[in-house]
């Protein structure tokens, strides 16, 4: 029995008295390649067995009913109505408003979503609930629009409606993931390959900081705009399109001087992410673990040091990684500022590992760490 599927099913007749279809979208974990979707780089997410599930129906009426059984908050509005609200409505209005201006029709539904991905975690949930939805409404609508095209039409959604100019990266992994494959993404070309995550011996596990800055969507703004800037700089000095032509620092330094040292450590930053994340593919390809780690705690330093998104604590999850000799690879992971750290721990001493980390955490900060021992998934879809 799949409890939370049974949980929005239930709530679902209990709200709305008919019987409803269930899907399940994805959250994602992200192996390396972070603050590189948006600059034509390559990732290398899975998607992950936590996430949203949805029960939807038709209710023949042009109003559309949602309710968000984790909060315990509904919210009706009409369908010639829709338009930006505050906090999670964006959300599932985002992709309305998406659908709408590709001339889909949709009529009235009811939906009530809920899951089971920590918020704030940096583990998608925003992408889960946008990918979710407009799978099942492609679906229920037969609008007939493949997985790519949806993943596309959902970071427009986080663009307009949320008004956070993410990458591709959350969307893609949870409607495209496999289970025990990871993606390796492209992130140019909006296509991927899958290659199988062979662990032998170790876990993926994430640590929960429990910290999350509310600055986060504007700060995530502030470094796609430094990114920005920097390359239409370099595009004036050097004959490249993008972050991609450009495969080593070297060929920045003599324009340094003329960018704001913020902008120059973004470049430095995504040109060296994109470097590790193709030599992590070669990693993952000749079955070398322990590289992909150590890329791992590479990228950690230069989301702390260069691009700044790191914070006390993550940096404290990774340092006690760091000094266990049963952890190969950990960093901050997502947006940043918070949210999870993912290592590579000895299958066999995952519990030690998560039981040091709890209590150091907790004489630092105070805070009750939790962690959780991934598994991956397929992607959205209808559970029969
Ligand atoms: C967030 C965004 C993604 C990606 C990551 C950082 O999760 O939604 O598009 O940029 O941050 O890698």
């Amino acid at each position: 029995m799949n409890t939370q599927a049974d949980r929005v099913r239930e709530k679902y007749r209990a709200l709305f008295g008919s019987e409803p279809g269930v899907w399940f979208s994805p959250g994602r974990i992200n192996l390396i390649g972070e603050h590189v979707d948006y600059n034509d780089g390559y990732v290398m997410p899975a998607a992950i067995n936590k996430g949203v599930w949805f029960a939807i129906a038709r209710n023949d009426s042009d109003t559309i009913r949602f309710h968000a059984a984790d909060l315990d908050e509904s919210f009706s509005i009409p369908l010639q109505q829709l338009q930006r609200q505050e906090g999670w409505k964006n959300y599932v209005l985002g992709v309305l408003h998406e659908l709408r201006l590709l001339q889909k029709n949709i009529t009235g539904f009811d939906c009530v979503f809920g899951g089971d991905i920590p918020r704030g975690s940096g583990m998608s949930s925003s992408a889960a609930v946008e990918g979710g939805l407009a799978y099942a409404l492609n679906e229920l609508f037969g609008f007939g629009m493949g997985r790519t095209e949806l993943a596309l039409l959902c970071q427009r959604a986080e663009h307009n409606y949320p008004g956070v100019k993410c990458g591709i990266m959350d969307m893609y992994a949870s409607l495209h993931g496999k289970k025990g494959q990871v993606l390796l993404l492209d992130c140019q070309r909006i296509s991927h390959e899958y290659f199988p995550l062979k662990l032998d011996g170790y876990s993926i596990v994430l640590l929960n900081s429990k910290v999350h800055h509310s600055l986060a969507s504007g700060e995530y703004n502030i470094r796609r705009h430094n990114c920005e800037e920097g390359l239409a700089l370099l595009k004036e000095q050097l004959p490249v399109h993008s972050f991609r032509d450009i495969t080593s620092v070297e060929r920045i330094e003599p324009f340094r001087e003329r960018m704001r040292p913020e902008v120059y450590a973004c470049c430095r930053y995504v040109i060296e992410e994109m470097r590790r994340t193709r030599q992590a593919a070669a990693c993952l390809q000749q079955n070398s673990l322990a590289g992909l780690g150590q890329l791992m705690f590479e990228t950690h330093e230069g989301l702390s040091g260069l691009y700044k998104v790191g914070c006390a604590e993550t940096d404290f999850l990774v340092e006690q990684a760091k000094n266990n000799t049963a952890v190969i690879g950990a960093r901050q992971m997502g947006g940043g500022f918070g949210g999870c750290t993912i290592n590579l721990v000895k299958t066999e001493a995952v519990d030690d590992f998560m039981e040091q980390c709890r209590l150091a955490y907790h004489n630092r900060f105070s805070i009750a760490l939790e962690g959780y021992v991934m598994e991956t998934a397929d992607g959205t879809g209808k559970i029969e």
